[in-house]
């Protein structure tokens, strides 16, 4: 396990958003080099960069046609090079995208797989024998190429899942099991793209659809088999790479599959969910000031997962990603606040989205870029300050337009407010890093009883206390101690603690 990771603390960079530094209105290499200092003075000192990747970008990357070689308008090879060392000097890790499942349907290796003559690739992607066989429990690309076959698709259209075989096979004819020869190749392939970057420079990858390699494979008994066998590799040849899974199921993707960190993904009505979105617009989450305010259905469903996987790994929570409305979608500023202070006191790996420091409003009516749809609004240019796209570029046909409302929260702006999201993010990750019991590994117990408001956890020497309504709250405490931060308004005094609406306590106790 690499050490660095317990005091880690992640931004998330979708690259073609970030910031342009030639002024072609696409976010690129040389923008996040010049903004490093930027996260660093956020306390991040890791980033997950989103697929930089040459690409069609008909899923705004995830769909690779080279898996080696940089979008030209991101920058070069040389560029992403430079941006690790520069990064790595700065004490700041860099974990790029790797995209095992599927690939573009312009990638080499699927041109070669479409063709009749059967060839060193013609099972890298997972083709029936006969056009008219399209099972419909698969989603079947059908009729479209040279070769009498259908391909399965791992996503968008755009994308022929990879082959990694079938746990269960049920079409022998065409279906491969898991250590077939071929399949084999395939995990070999994307072993060859690990070590490639890690050569370079990369300090790991967050893995998209980890879950998705082996079809058939309910239980993801011979996928997690297969990451399993990625970090023995890493484990031998590269032990401070770090992998996160893109899975959201820790047991399997951290115990089985050897992940480091598995997201807490937010799955319609699952413990992310219950936190920040439940309900119609959030108007159940915990975290709304009018919702239930009951940790309970997130405990019940956190609290096994964490205990089963604490000693091998972490569970990442994150303020958002690029797949997901901003949270500014359903709560106050307030209320996101109070989630920022849950988010980084949590055990495990957190991970902010550029943007949500500042509290960037989710753009719901923008028209779909680069397969985004609904997505398209969570991925609009960052915001520097009051300049030309708000210091994003300096084009006249920015990426995707910027928030054009007057009061649009800016780097600039927020830096120095005392009232701003920013601060609270900033403090947050200070008090992590500088509090041993709030990081990764540190000890956690919740503290609280069913319905009743404020809930607490203890981590360590720490306690924290959240009243998340519009009403205030008194209860008694078996701590005391001193406040190390507080949000809203609230006091603890001889054992009795009283809790103004929508308010945080920290208490170191005695
Ligand atoms: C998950 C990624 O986060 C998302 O953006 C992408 O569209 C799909 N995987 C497909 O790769």
């Amino acid at each position: 396990m690499p050490n660095w990771l317990n005091d880690a603390v992640f931004y998330e960079i979708y690259p073609q958003s970030f910031y342009d530094s030639n002024g072609d209105g696409i976010g690129d290499l040389q923008g996040i080099i010049q903004k490093l200092d930027y996260v660093k003075n956020l306390g991040c000192n890791a980033i997950w960069l989103n697929p930089v990747y040459d690409s069609p970008f008909m899923d705004a990357g995830y769909d690779v046609r080279d898996y080696k070689r940089v979008a030209p308008r991101y920058g070069t090879n040389e560029d992403l090079v430079r941006l690790f060392e520069e990064a790595h000097t700065r004490g700041i890790k860099i974990l790029l995208d790797l995209v095992p499942g599927h690939t573009s349907d312009t990638h080499p290796w699927f041109s070669e797989a479409k063709k009749a003559a059967e060839n060193e690739f013609s099972n890298r992607y997972i083709f029936t024998r006969s056009v008219w066989d399209a099972p419909p429990e698969y989603r079947m690309m059908c009729g479209i190429c040279e070769r009498n076959g259908n391909y399965m698709v791992n996503y968008f259209s755009s994308q022929p899942a990879l082959n990694y075989g079938f746990y269960e096979i049920t079409h022998p004819e065409w279906q491969l099991p898991p250590d077939h020869p071929d399949c084999r190749k395939t995990v070999e392939a994307i072993k060859d793209i690990i070590r490639f970057w890690l050569d370079k420079g990369a300090d790991g990858f967050r893995v998209d659809m980890a879950d998705s390699l082996v079809k058939n494979d309910d239980e993801k008994i011979a996928t997690a088999k297969i990451w399993r066998s990625v970090r023995e590799m890493l484990d031998k040849e590269y032990p401070e790479a770090a992998l996160v899974a893109e899975w959201c199921w820790p047991q399997r993707a951290i115990n089985d599959g050897g992940f480091h960190m598995d997201f807490y993904l937010d799955h319609v009505g699952n413990g992310y969910c219950k936190l920040f979105r439940a309900g119609l617009w959030g108007s159940d989450a915990v975290f709304n000031k009018n919702g239930c305010g009951d940790l309970k259905g997130f405990v019940d469903e956190y609290l096994p997962r964490y205990n089963q996987t604490k000693d091998n790994g972490y569970i990442s929570f994150m303020t958002n990603n690029h797949d997901m409305p901003r949270v500014t979608a359903y709560l106050d500023k307030q209320a996101i606040k109070l989630v920022n202070a849950f988010i980084f006191t949590m055990p495990g790996v957190p991970f902010l989205y550029y943007g949500d420091e500042l509290g960037m409003r989710y753009q719901a009516d923008l028209i779909s870029k680069e397969g985004g749809f609904s997505r398209t609004g969570s991925r609009t240019p960052m915001q520097w300050n009051s300049g030309k796209n708000l210091g994003f570029s300096e084009s006249d046909e920015p990426y995707l337009p910027v928030d054009k409302s007057a009061d649009a929260p800016t780097v600039e702006n927020q830096k120095n407010d005392p009232d701003s999201i920013y601060k609270v993010v900033t403090d947050m990750i200070a008090l992590r890093h500088r509090y041993p019991d709030l990081r990764g590994n540190g000890e956690l117990e919740f503290m609280y009883e069913e319905g009743k408001i404020p809930f607490a956890y203890r981590r360590g020497s720490l306690v924290m206390y959240f009243n998340p309504l519009g009403v205030d709250f008194k209860i008694n405490t078996r701590y005391d101690g001193d406040v190390i931060y507080k949000l809203g308004s609230a006091e603890i005094k001889d054992g009795v603690i009283h809790m103004q609406p929508q308010s945080f306590l920290m208490i170191e106790t005695l």
